[in-house]
C-alpha cells in the first residue's frame, strides 16, 4: 500500500493570488478525484505533488520520500499527464514512448520494446503505432498520455483534467482505461465534471479557491445531503425570484422544463424530496 501525505500546504503566486490555502490530504491506492471548478487550485497542487513547483509552506510526503527536497526520487515513481499535454513531436506513438521509456530510464533495448508494445495494446494504440501522434484525435492523445504515466510501474499516478475536451465515447473509453490502471498505484484525477468523480472514484475531495471544502467517498458526500434536497417544476420566467428566496443548487432543463433544486433542512411548500445525487453535493460544498 501506497501512501502520500499532503500537509497544510499553501501557495501564494507572485500577483497575490491564493492557489493553495492550507491544504491537507491522505491518499492511498486506488482512484481518487480532485473535483473543483476553474481556478480552484487542482493544477497548482499536482503540479507540487509532480515535484515541478514549490509550495511556499507545507510538507509532501509520497511513502517515505519527501517530494520537497528529493524530486529526483519522487520522478522515478511518477507518471504525470499534465493540463496541457500539447506540444507533440512530429513522431510515432512508437517513438515518443521509446523516447520517454529510455528518460526513465529503461535501457535495455528488449525489455524496452516488451514494454511498449504491452502499453500500445493496453491502450488500444497497437494499430496505430507508427502513426504520428501529431494527428491523433484528442482522445487517442489522451491515451498515449496515459501509456506514458505507467511506464516504469509508478507508485503514483496523476492526471489533470484527463477527459476535457473529449466526446462521450472517448471519455467513456478513458474512464474504462483509467479503472484498469488504478489498482496498484495511487491515482490521482482532477477534474471539473462531476461525472468523471460518480464513474472512477473510490475517495474523492472538493477543492474550491484553495481549499479543501470535502475530503471522504462520494458516498458519504451524497449521504450529507439526504432529505435536504428538494425539488420543484418552476416557469422560467420566476427562475430569478427562487434564486433570491431559496438556496438553489441547480437549475436545469428536463423534457422542455425547467427544474430546480434547492437546499432546505426542511420541505419548502410546492416541493419534492429530491433524489440525492453527487451534483447536488457537489454545488452545496461550493454554496458552503
Ligand atoms: N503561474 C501562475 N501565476 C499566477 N497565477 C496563477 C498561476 N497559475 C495559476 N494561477 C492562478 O491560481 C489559481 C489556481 O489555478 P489552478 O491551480 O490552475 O486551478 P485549476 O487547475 O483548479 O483551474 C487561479 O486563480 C489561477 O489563475
Ligand atoms: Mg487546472
Amino acid at each position: 500500500m501506497n501512501q502520500l501525505k499532503i500537509k497544510n500546504l499553501k501557495k501564494t503566486y507572485p500577483n497575490g493570488t491564493k492557489a493553495l490555502d492550507d491544504v491537507s490530504l491522505t491518499i492511498e491506492n486506488g482512484m481518487f478525484g480532485l473535483l473543483g471548478p476553474n481556478g480552484a487550485g487542482k493544477s497548482t497542487l499536482m503540479r507540487s505533488i509532480a515535484a515541478l513547483q514549490k509550495p511556499d509552506e507545507g510538507s509532501l510526503f509520497l511513502n517515505d520520500i519527501n517530494i520537497i527536497e528529493q524530486a529526483n526520487s519522487l520522478r522515478q515513481n511518477l507518471g504525470y499527464l499534465p493540463q496541457e499535454f500539447g506540444v507533440y513531436p512530429r513522431i510515432s506513438a512508437y517513438q515518443l514512448l521509446e523516447h520517454l521509456a529510455i528518460l526513465k530510464g529503461i535501457h535495455n533495448s528488449k525489455e524496452r520494446k516488451e514494454l511498449i508494445d504491452y502499453l500500445l495494446e493496453r491502450v488500444n494504440l497497437f494499430q496505430d503505432r507508427h502513426k504520428q501522434v501529431k494527428g491523433f484525435s484528442g482522445g487517442m492523445k489522451q491515451r498515449i498520455g496515459i501509456a506514458q504515466c505507467m511506464i516504469g510501474q509508478p507508485k503514483l499516478i496523476i492526471v489533470d483534467e484527463p477527459t476535457a475536451g473529449l466526446d462521450p465515447a472517448e471519455r467513456n473509453r478513458f474512464h474504462n482505461l483509467l479503472a484498469d490502471v488504478g489498482q496498484e498505484a495511487i491515482v490521482i484525477i482532477s477534474t471539473h465534471i462531476v461525472e468523471d468523480i460518480q464513474r472512477l472514484c473510490t475517495r474523492m475531495a472538493i477543492l474550491h479557491r484553495g481549499q479543501v471544502a470535502f475530503d471522504g467517498t462520494p458516498q458519504k458526500a451524497i449521504e450529507q445531503l439526504e432529505g435536504k434536497i428538494w425539488q420543484k417544476e418552476i416557469d422560467r420566467k420566476n427562475l430569478a425570484q427562487y434564486q433570491q428566496e431559496y438556496q438553489l443548487l441547480s437549475q436545469r432543463m428536463n423534457l422542455g422544463k425547467q427544474v430546480i433544486h434547492v437546499w432546505s433542512e426542511e420541505r419548502p411548500s410546492g416541493f419534492q424530496e429530491a433524489p440525492s445525487n453527487l451534483e447536488d453535493a457537489y454545488f452545496r460544498k461550493l454554496e458552503a
